[in-house]
């Protein structure tokens, strides 16, 4: 099996602030430890999302796909079960498959096994554990395919690696993750993939339209508790990897619905006042102050594409679960690459 390619593309201007946190425990990043120290000093505090998925994040999100009140996951299965024969054909023989966020990559067997002859797999995910495994069950799965697991934050790939046959490039995003990405970012993000995979590359890609509140706020909220563990584990991470000493307990996993942004928000809301120290850094909470984790926006198919479409990617196919569900949609990539190729144009 092939090495895991490490990408390391992180601004050295990033590091730089940190030279007094010499005493980082070693499985910490400095970007994690910058992120958290910059969220908890904002009014609302925030964290933003990737790091919710560490190795026990990973799990827990698989658990969270796994939920009766989690309709996306169990939608998109469905949707790509239908229609992994079209996009098959739309991305014709020996096509690159490159999966950002692959996590568990459960989805992904069922494009793999439509692709005619595909010539490699590449899993970005920002968790390295979790790839290597997904990596392993893949690669035994598909033993005639070529897998290079790249372990990056998808939201900072800037090239692919460098052994990959040539061949269309069809990018798997499913998951509606672009919706956890604010508008601007969600934008640039798309902008950057269609500069990396250049123009005629395919992107397959699952987002949620759905509009009943009360059925998304279910979904982020289930019953059982997963998602509240989920968004907790955040903290424990903080403990564990940013010598924090937050009382995971103490705070409540809340999800609401925010109609004017079409987004559902995820806080943590401190349930008493108290007190927490990061990296020796203390912050105080009042009852009811909160970490804002998480965002997943639900804009309308036609924002959605709008945004896709200044993004440098235009319609190829579209299907939609119920009047205005769950979707995935076939985009083509118009931008040229950002490499020095011109000599091609
Ligand atoms: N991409 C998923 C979504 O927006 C991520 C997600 C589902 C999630 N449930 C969550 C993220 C709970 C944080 C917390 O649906």
């Amino acid at each position: 099996m092939s090495a895991l390619y490490e990408q390391l593309h992180l601004p050295s201007s990033s590091f730089s602030s940190f030279s007094s946190f010499s005493s980082l425990p070693s499985s910490s990043s400095p970007a994690f430890a910058q992120d958290v120290l910059d969220g908890l000093a904002h009014r609302q505090r925030r964290i933003p999302c990737q790091w919710l998925y560490d190795h026990l994040g990973s799990l827990l999100f698989e658990r969270i796909t796994q939920q009766p009140e989690y309709y996306p996951a169990r939608t998109e299965i469905a949707i790509l079960e239908q229609v992994a024969g079209q996009v098959a054909e739309a991305a014709g023989p020996h096509a690159t498959l490159i999966e950002l966020g692959s996590g568990s990559a459960r989805k992904t067997p069922i494009v793999l096994r439509a692709l005619d002859r595909p010539a490699a797999y590449v899993p970005v995910d920002i968790s390295e554990t979790f790839l290597a495994s997904t990596t392993r069950t893949i690669a035994a799965g598909f033993p005639r395919l070529k897998v290079v697991p790249c372990v990056a934050d998808f939201t900072r790939l800037t090239s692919l690696p460098p052994e990959l046959p040539a061949g269309r490039r069809v990018v798997f995003f499913p998951g509606s993750t672009i919706g956890n990405l604010d508008p601007a970012a969600a934008e640039a993000l798309l902008t950057r993939i269609g500069r990396v995979v250049g123009a005629g590359a395919l992107m397959v890609i699952g987002i949620d339209h759905t509009r009943d509140p009360a059925r998304m706020v279910r979904a982020y909220d289930d019953a059982a508790g997963v998602t509240a563990a989920f968004n907790k584990n955040l903290l424990v991470r903080i403990n564990r990897e940013l010598r924090g000493d937050f009382d995971a307990e103490a705070f409540h996993h809340v999800a609401r619905f925010d109609s004017e942004q079409r987004r559902i928000e995820m806080h943590l809301v401190s349930a008493r006042t108290q007190r927490a120290t990061v990296l020796g850094r203390a912050f105080d909470f009042a009852i009811g102050q909160s970490i804002h984790t998480e965002n997943s926006y639900k804009p309308s198919p036609f924002q959605f594409l709008a945004m896709a479409h200044r993004a440098g990617w235009r319609q190829e196919q579209l299907w939609v679960e119920g009047a205005a569900g769950y979707a995935v949609h076939v985009l083509q990539s118009v931008s040229s690459p950002s490499s020095s190729s011109f000599s091609s144009l």
